[in-house]
């Protein structure tokens, strides 16, 4: 299993600094929970554990080797919506991984490797509640049925990372309290670390393990963009008494966010 090292991480985008002095170490198995205001760079961060962008400075490992620039089985994602592909049905966009994965002729695989490759992608649609529907396409299913989709897509693929950039932002409250149980369920049977960045200060402490906030210390008024975001806020949770709402509340006011209901009402639960 792999643990995650960065140490003095930064990223500019020419003369924008996004993210500066960010240094983290994530044990094997832990659920990080990654909140800060808009445009900060949590999805930046998360790119760049993904392999799809390049630090511009700073160390990143994980497992026991610097990542390599581009996206490996070793790292899935999941994003806020639209990472299934609309022409193919349920099942066929399970079919893709294994293609992916061993890169056959065409990128397809056959025979014995095709049927196995079949049935885990099936027993995959049943655990993530879309057995009914594996022979429909993603214009035809719900948004909380797309989510799952893509998120048996990704856990096909045995990712020992998890990256989530708000995978339940575009979803109904009712269908997240769902989403919630699935991942958790699926998190403790697969035992993967997991990047989680989400917007729901509730959610974060809900799932996580650790809560982190980005968010700068560094001010310029004349330059805005001259410093970038750090980890400035690392809380690790206990999994039985979990956050106090003192904490929550600190974090709410951290990211300045609204829903601090919500985010105190999963601390009583
Ligand atoms: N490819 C890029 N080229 C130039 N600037 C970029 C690029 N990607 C992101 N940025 C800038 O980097 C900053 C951080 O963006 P990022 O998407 O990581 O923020 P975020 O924290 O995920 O925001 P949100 O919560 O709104 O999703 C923003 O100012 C954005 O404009
Ligand atoms: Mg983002």
């Amino acid at each position: 299993m792999s643990r995650i090292v960065v140490r003095g991480l930064e990223k500019s985008y020419g003369d924008a600094r996004v993210l500066e002095r960010v240094s983290i170490t994530a044990e094997p198995g832990e659920f990080l929970s990654l909140v800060g205001a808009s445009g900060c760079g949590k999805s930046t961060f998360l790119r760049i554990l993904l392999g799809q962008e390049r630090q511009s400075g700073g160390v990143v490992v994980i497992g026991d080797r610097p990542i390599v620039p581009e996206p490996t089985p070793q790292r899935g994602i999941v994003f806020q919506r639209y990472s299934v592909f609309p022409h193919l049905t349920a099942l066929q966009n399970l079919l893709l991984v294994e293609d992916f994965r061993s890169g056959g002729p065409f990128g397809r695989v056959f025979g014995a490797r095709r049927r196995s490759a079949r049935q885990e992608a099936e027993t995959m649609l049943e655990r993530v509640g879309l057995g009914h529907a594996r022979d429909l396409y993603p214009a035809s299913l719900s948004g909380g049925m797309q989510q799952r989709l893509a998120i048996a897509q990704t856990l096909l693929g045995r990712p020992q990372i998890l990256l989530l950039d708000e995978p339940f932002g575009a979803l109904d409250p009712g269908i997240r309290v769902e989403m919630h149980e699935l991942l958790t369920e699926l998190w403790n049977e697969h035992g993967m670390t997991v990047v989680m960045v989400t917007h729901d200060i509730g959610e974060a402490f809900k799932l996580g393990t650790r809560v982190l906030v980005f968010d700068k210390v560094r001010h310029d008024p004349e330059f805005p963009s001259a410093y970038g975001a750090t980890i400035t806020y690392d809380l690790k949770l206990d999994r039985k008494s979990r956050a106090s709402a003192r904490d929550v509340a600190e974090v709410a006011a951290m990211v300045g966010t609204t829903r601090l209901d919500s985010a105190i009402a999963t601390t009583a639960s």
